[in-house]
């Protein structure tokens, strides 16, 4: 694996890899990765290659502050450069872009990116400025990496929606492709901040993906949405979950809708003891 960590030494090993591998397809990563990243670089093989050229597939690690609204804990956000390294050189990763902060933020940069639709409300609301932090860090990253596609994870779906608009409405030209949520063997969300959970919020944690399964079924039989959204939140705040927001919304736009449609999406925000965690299932 190649690995770049000043924007020459990043364009050098680019120029490379596109003369002999062709497509490059790009995984953005704030690293302390686990399976579900790895799992991103593995879509990304696939989509880059091509009968006649296999491709090539890469991955950034950074911890961008600017997504970090005051207050968060991105002192405390898990590092493990060693362990990463050694997971994507497993994982056939052939590029590893690690900037340094410099090379991302020079410290007179004018220049942010705003995504409103799908970034207004949920995280938005509970994360001020989060999504301006991470559009503007990405489209940093596409710029530097200019790749043909970029691999998303469902895991944060309104991530994944904020930067497929943001691509669309600046045709950046690059294929933002997403990808199933990878979970645990009882259900939870694979996460970097799954570790901050203790023992007993550990057990416990997997009852929010029992229950978007459990809501998503009773909303299929046709049960009324604003009913049955209202006895989940009741369930899981009687399991000591602080929900932030648990909705049904528009895939595309995260707009709440009342009526389950083949576009929805269940989206649940909750706080177990100092750990906040995201899940979703789709319609
Ligand atoms: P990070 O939290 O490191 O996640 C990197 C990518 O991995 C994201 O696309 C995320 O959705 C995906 N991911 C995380 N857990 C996953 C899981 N269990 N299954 C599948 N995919 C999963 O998201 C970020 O970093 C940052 O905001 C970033 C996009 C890198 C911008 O800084």
């Amino acid at each position: 694996m190649l690995i770049a960590r000043t924007l020459n030494e990043l364009r050098d090993h680019l120029r490379a890899l596109r003369q002999t591998r062709g497509m490059i397809g790009l995984v953005p990563t704030m690293g302390a990765l686990h399976e579900g990243h790895l799992s991103l670089l593995a879509a990304a093989r696939g989509e880059v290659v091509r009968p006649a050229k296999p491709g090539a597939v890469a991955a950034s690690i950074f911890v961008n502050p600017l997504q970090f609204a005051a207050g968060e804990d991105l002192a405390r956000y898990p590092r493990d450069e060693a362990g990463d390294i050694s997971k994507l050189e497993t994982a056939g990763c052939d590029l590893l872009w690690m900037p340094a902060d410099a090379d991302m933020y020079s410290g007179s940069d004018a220049t942010v990116i705003d995504v409103g639709g799908p970034a207004l409300g949920w995280e938005g609301d509970a994360r001020p400025g989060h999504f301006r932090g991470v559009a503007t860090v990405v489209a940093k990253l596409f710029g530097q990496i200019r790749p043909d596609i970029a691999c998303f994870g469902e895991k944060d779906f309104q991530q994944l929606q904020v930067v497929r608009r943001m691509v669309a409405d600046l045709a950046f030209g690059i294929r933002i492709v997403g990808v199933a949520t990878l979970r645990e063997a009882d259900g939870l969300a694979m996460s970097s901040r799954n570790r901050f959970l203790t023992a007993a919020e550990r057990a416990k944690a997997p009852r929010l993906h029992a229950m978007l399964h459990s809501a998503m079924t009773q909303l299929r039989s046709g049960l009324n949405p604003a009913g049955v959204l209202a006895a989940s939140r009741m369930s899981l705040t009687a399991d000591g979950f602080n929900v932030d927001y648990l909705a049904l919304v528009d895939s595309e736009t995260l707009q709440p809708i009342d009526a389950l449609q083949s576009s929805a999406r269940l989206i649940v925000a909750a706080q177990l003891g100092s750990v906040r965690l995201l899940d979703n299932i789709t319609a």
